[in-house]
């Protein structure tokens, strides 16, 4: 959210282009909208025509039987006019929140799908302002924006001309003060346009700000930070007023001012008139005043579209950067490769890393060189400094990351190889951070998949010992988290996560344990969880329990991305290197249950 809204070219066709084809679909709608657009100019002059010929022919020789079809005629014109205006309106917000919708799944689903490195380049915030506020943009575009600019300028055209066919010279009078209009529209369009954007981007700063001090009043409270974020916010927010009372005082200035040349056009208007009356003859001077009042409805009518048409220039200026952005995120090409055919029915879980380096960010290796295997069911400890690579060399197992040499291999065969579904099917993760969605107990465990039966669940939570804590929240399993499970224990919500990777019954299994202490009760039920997890699977545990590490298989101790020795608790031991230093000093002053320990 942090990024600034800037000016855009109003007419890039190519951007224009694309943003209807999102229209295509509805085709249909669109040309209507269009046809309405013609049919509204050309009804629009007709009725002040009609009043100008009324009045000149029939009012003047009082056949009031001519004159009562006339009026009918009118009512008809206006029935017709307000029906089309209705139509026009509806089908163009219609096609602008069709629209909104469809590019809303699309920008949604691209960015499910992006590769995780996407995620660390790009703020959260821009990404929400991506999928809500932007797309609303878009749909300004329809209903605002191009489509009632082509209608508007489509009448003012017709009324013109109109105007011209009548009285040429009495139209150039009328229009005199014309070039100041436009002058004044041009002005105030640019001027308005630069306070929204510092609108817009107060907005966004505001959105930013206050979304991430709400998320981290912790923090702020804690620090007593208050006065110090209060002022940042207040600062945040006057400049979101100044920025709306410079557009308010663009608009103060800009629609008096059209009131004025309305004036002034009108004044022409009887002033020329006024001058030729003197000369004519009873006849001329009757058909004068019919054409004095058609102009008067005529410049009504012209009047009506200018005074909003610099507006909806602005809306679509705004809405074509909007798309812009979007565009831009469903242009990414970094999504997740999916290539690979390979779909075992069953994976036995032999694990190999073949000299696997790793960089997040080019050159910057934040994995060298790992080589290791396992065999099927083998569980592998891999301990190490924080910052050493933990992490990394799971999140490459279920291709979360790309590598960039070296080869993973799972029974023998390329990752790369798999399908990543199948892949991701066989491989149960449990994050260093447990994240649950706001929803219930059950659809944080399943991810509301619903083939999954609850008495599973129930079998799977007394496994790992937690169906009686759940039983015991109000409602059971229908128990509301809330944002983030902010409502449940650190261990608590592991302990959930577990529930959640025992159930798919992965034959692989990531288990990146949290380094936060948790009392003793829930300690000794995440061990035992933790024993019941591996059994039976390969299983790579980022362990900070000497509990785990001791049962491991083998032991990994990684040093800034390197490995630095392999092997068992007992081997480790014996040979005296970096794992038995590590070990003394972080476990001997504990005495087997280790508490925030971040070996
Ligand atoms: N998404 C990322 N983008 C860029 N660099 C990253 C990213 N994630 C981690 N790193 C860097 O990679 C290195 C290894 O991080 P990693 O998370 O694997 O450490 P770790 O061993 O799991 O640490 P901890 O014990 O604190 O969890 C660190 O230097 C870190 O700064
Ligand atoms: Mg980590």
């Amino acid at each position: 959210m942090s990024e600034k809204v800037k000016g855009k070219k109003i007419f890039d066709f190519s951007l224009l282009k694309r943003v209807f084809h999102y229209a295509s679909p509805y085709k249909k709608r669109l040309y209507w909208s269009i046809t309405l657009a013609v049919l509204l100019a050309i009804v629009s002059p007709i009725r002040p025509l009609l009043i100008q010929l009324t009045i000149n022919n029939y009012v003047r020789n009082g056949l009031a039987n001519t004159l009562i079809w006339i009026t009918i005629l009118q009512i008809g014109l206006l029935i017709t006019e307000t029906l089309f205006r209705f139509y026009f309106s509806f089908i163009t917000a219609w096609l602008g929140q069709t629209v909104v919708k469809d590019l809303r799944v699309a920008v949604y689903h691209k960015i499910l799908g992006l590769n995780l490195s996407q995620f660390d380049k790009t703020p959260i915030g821009t990404l929400t302002t991506r999928t809500i506020n932007d797309i609303e943009s878009i749909n300004d575009i329809f209903s605002d924006g191009l489509i009632p600019i082509i209608a508007d300028i489509l009448s003012i055209i017709s009324i013109v001309a109109c105007m011209f066919y009548i009285d040429w010279r009495l139209t150039l009078a009328c229009l005199a003060p014309f070039p100041i209009l436009i002058v004044a529209t041009y002005i105030f369009k640019e001027s308005v346009n630069k306070s929204f954007i510092r609108v817009r981007n107060a907005i966004a700063a505001l959105n930013a700000f206050v979304q991430e001090h709400i998320t981290g009043v912790q923090i702020v409270q804690a620090f007593a930070a208050e006065d110090r974020e209060f002022a940042k916010f207040k600062k945040i927010n006057k400049e979101h007023r100044n920025a709306n009372v410079n557009a308010i005082f663009a608009y103060s200035v800009f629609f008096p001012l059209v009131e004025i040349i309305i004036a002034i056009s009108m004044g022409m208007l009887v002033w020329w008139e006024a001058r030729q009356v003197l000369s004519l003859s009873a006849q001329q001077a009757s058909e004068l005043s019919g054409k004095i009042i058609s102009f008067t409805l005529f410049l009504n009518l012209l009047f009506r579209p200018l005074r909003v048409i610099a507006d909806k220039f602005n809306i679509l200026q705004m809405g074509m950067v909007a798309s812009d952005r979007v565009f831009k995120v469903l242009d990414n090409d970094d999504f997740i490769k999916t290539e690979g055919e390979y779909k075992p029915e069953k994976i036995n879980g032999k694990l190999e890393f073949d000299n696997v380096s790793f960089a997040y960010i080019d050159h910057r290796y934040v994995l060298k060189n790992i080589s290791f295997s396992a065999r099927p069911g083998e569980t592998i400890a891999i301990v190490g400094h924080t910052g050493s690579g933990k992490t990394s060399i799971i999140s490459l197992l279920n291709r979360l990351y790309h590598i960039q040499h070296g080869e993973i291999r799972i029974d023998d065969v390329n990752i790369e190889d798999y399908k990543l579904e199948a892949l991701r099917k066989n491989i149960g993760v449990v994050l260093q951070d447990v994240f649950l969605f706001s929803g219930s107990v059950m659809d944080n465990i399943t991810l509301r998949n619903e083939s999954i039966p609850k008495e599973k669940v129930v079998e799977a939570a007394k496994l790992i010992g937690m169906h009686e804590f759940i039983m015991k929240l109000p409602g059971g399993y229908d128990y509301n988290v809330m944002e983030r499970g902010g409502t449940l224990s650190l261990g608590q919500r592991q302990l959930l996560s577990f529930i959640r990777a025992l159930l798919y019954n992965p034959s692989i299994l990531i288990l990146d344990e949290a380094t936060s202490s948790v009392d003793t009760e829930s300690e000794l039920m995440i061990q035992e969880a933790i024993d019941k997890l591996v059994a039976g699977r390969t299983s790579i545990v980022i362990a900070h329990r000497l509990s785990t590490i001791r049962k491991a298989n083998q032991i990994i101790v990684l040093d800034k991305g390197e490995i630095k020795e392999i092997g068992t608790h007992e081997e480790l031991l014996t040979k005296g290197g970096f794992y038995s230093k590590l070990h003394e000093m972080q476990f001997t002053k504990h005495t087997g249950l280790s508490k925030n320990v971040s070996i």
